[in-house]
């Protein structure tokens, strides 16, 4: 495989709103010499978001923004075209953006999932799949489109629920495949640009 150098790599931006974790599992990706991409800028919604700690750690540019006004978005549209973003990763991040910030990234906006979409979109899916007592569940990673988790998948992985599986472990164990599934998932993407 080729290696990319710095100068190659896809500029890229994280959405966040909290935990950050999958952000912090991008943020070592992007290290990588397999990586294609590099994360320029961490766009958070909540100033105070845990998340924001691992952007400040590695030096990445942070911007908290407003996403109810209008003007906010324009601005962060203006930032994210003048470092010439050309992907973005949603992370945990629990705003929908709107149908004009689609547009105007469009094919390039994709976000992880705690599900086997297309089922349990929205919040609490873990909850929701053990309450319907489901034998398996996963994570997948998909384009965004102007439909809540709606957009073409990516990548998907499977996992079995097991007897003694409450919320904390089956998100434990979620998100361990989640971070697998992401970098897969872009290097998939960025392999067909
Ligand atoms: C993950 O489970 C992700 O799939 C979902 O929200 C959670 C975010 O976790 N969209 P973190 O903030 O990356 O730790």
């Amino acid at each position: 495989m080729v290696k990319l150098i710095g100068v190659n790599k896809i500029n890229t931006s994280v959405f966040i709103s909290g935990k950050g974790t999958n952000l912090k599992n991008l943020i070592k990706f992007s290290k990588s010499n397999n990586s294609p991409i590099k994360i320029n800028i961490v766009i958070s919604n909540q100033k105070k978001a845990y998340g924001i700690k691992y952007a400040k750690k590695n030096k990445i540019k942070i911007k908290i923004i407003n996403f109810s006004k209008k003007h906010e978005v324009n601005q962060l549209l203006k930032i994210l075209k003048f470092n010439n973003i050309r992907l973005i990763c949603l992370a945990g991040f629990l705003k929908i953006l709107s149908k004009d910030f689609i547009k105007s990234f469009k094919g390039k906006i994709i976000n992880i999932h705690p599900s086997l979409l297309p089922k349990y979109k929205g919040l609490n899916t873990h909850e929701r799949v053990l309450e319907n007592n489901e034998k398996f569940t996963g994570c997948s990673v998909h384009f965004v489109n102007e439909k809540l988790d709606g957009g073409k998948i990516i990548l998907q992985k499977k996992i079995k629920i097991f007897k003694k599986d409450d919320i904390k472990s089956l998100k434990k164990r979620v998100l361990k495949e989640e971070y697998k599934l992401y970098p897969k998932s872009i290097i998939k993407i960025l392999s067909n640009y």
